[in-house]
């Protein structure tokens, strides 16, 4: 068969379906073989320096790519994989991401998305139940994007003027008030870089407080009761939002009675990125202050983002795949093997734990031995790197429901 089927045809754009099931078989192939933690990074990538003159079809683009793309890929599913906070992906969250590709609704217009954008308006509330103070709010590709949106809401809704976070708050905080045009107020941690009250501004009339709960280092949460006479307290839940799906849920009580919220699905919730969400206690007003009009939109343009994706269809399968219970006990599987790596450290004289983990980040180390140089060394294995107070510890975040601390501990021992 030509590798281009005749232009206007309508036959460019449809779907070869020996081309997709070859994809997809490929795409199984590849998952069902072991793989590595860390592929080796400095491989050369085997494709053309300059875009050809000539497509060389479907199939075979697809083939030029399946080796990087694949083959070669961290494994974030592999049991030795204890790094960052990003999770393997169910398969439901796979193919429900195929249709979006292939349907491209664009959530700014209802003519493209007539269903979806009810359909993400649901899932928002599904959620939203898990924080019941929040009555609503929209996707975001992230918590970059969450918390951005939820001070500019902040500016506009409370009239902040001020961003007060603690130093172990996101780096996003501190994009978002330069953004924004904002004063950033940075406040102490205490030993467990959790903010300490008693170093907040006298006067937060005027700021947005941002309350972590799961700092991105340490996992850790900040005192989520602390300053109810801000103008506006914004709780940055990316990592440990979920947690209030579980029977862990007490660790973030007080996280409901914020204004905004930001929550990363493409941490927790296992889904592929870019998926977030921006929660608000009075929707409707939030809303309003982020809503633009223009003469080519039926409906203003809500948030940051103008065309947006539909990434509220992978969410949806996995949520509806697994129930409420079906995704606690994946995310109190992992808050299991974070303390299973914990104990593993602890028991262990030539290792060091920095503290119990909270929310599933493990901080940890080889005792007498430089962190990096060891982790440079794994094989088989792969954890993540931080700086706390000026030191530099393993980071392993507890994403991965097949992750086994075991062999880990057992890699970084072989490594140094
Ligand atoms: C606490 C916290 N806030 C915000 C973010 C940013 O989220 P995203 O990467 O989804 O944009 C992260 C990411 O790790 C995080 O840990």
């Amino acid at each position: 068969m030509s590798a281009h089927p005749p232009l206007g045809s309508g036959a460019d754009f449809a779907a070869d379906p020996d081309g997709l099931i070859w994809a997809l078989r490929r795409l199984l192939e590849a998952r069902t073989r072991p793989g590595s933690p860390h592929p080796d990074p400095s491989v050369a990538l085997d494709l053309p320096e300059r875009l050809p003159v000539d497509g060389c079809g479907g199939r075979a683009a697809l083939e030029a790519l399946a080796g990087p793309v694949l083959d070669r890929a961290s494994r974030l599913d592999h049991p030795g994989f204890l790094a960052h906070m990003d999770p393997p992906t169910p398969w439901p969250a796979w193919a429900a991401a195929q249709w979006t590709a292939a349907t491209n609704q664009n959530l700014l217009h209802p003519d493209t998305a007539p269903v979806v954008r009810a359909l993400e308006q649901r899932v928002v509330a599904w959620l939203a139940e898990g924080f019941c103070g929040m009555d609503g709010g929209h996707l975001v590709p992230g918590s970059t994007v969450g918390n951005l949106t939820a001070l500019w809401a902040a500016r506009e809704v409370a009239g902040a003027t001020s961003v007060v976070a603690s130093s172990a708050a996101h780096l996003s905080v501190a994009k978002s008030a330069h953004l924004l045009g904002m004063e950033l107020v940075v406040v102490d941690v205490d030993e467990r870089q959790r903010l300490r009250v008693d170093q907040l501004p006298a006067d937060l009339s005027r700021a947005a407080l941002v309350l972590t709960a799961g700092t991105v280092a340490t996992g850790s949460i900040d005192p989520l009761d602390a300053g109810r006479d801000a103008a506006w307290r914004h709780m940055d839940a990316a990592w440990a939002g979920p947690l209030r799906f579980t029977r862990h849920a007490d660790l973030l009580a007080g996280v409901e009675a914020a204004d905004s919220l930001a929550l990363s699905a493409h941490k927790w919730l296992y889904q592929p990125k870019e998926s977030g969400l921006v929660l608000f206690a009075d929707t409707a007003r939030a809303h309003a202050a982020l809503s633009f009009g223009s003469g080519y939109l039926a409906e203003p343009n809500i948030g940051l983002l103008g065309s947006r994706a539909a990434a509220a269809v992978p969410l949806a399968a996995t949520l509806l795949a697994w129930g409420r219970s079906g995704l606690a006990a994946r995310i109190e599987a992992d808050v299991d093997i974070a303390r299973q790596l914990a104990r593993l450290v602890e028991a262990d004289a030539g290792l060091e734990l920095w503290a119990p983990p909270v929310t599933g980040v493990v901080n940890w180390r080889p005792r007498g031995a430089d962190p990096r140089a060891v982790r440079d060394r794994l094989r088989g294995a792969w954890v993540s790197l931080c700086d706390i107070g000026g030191e530099q510890w393993f980071r392993s975040v507890a994403a991965n429901p097949a992750a086994d601390p075991g062999a880990v501990v057992a890699a970084v021992r072989a490594a140094w």
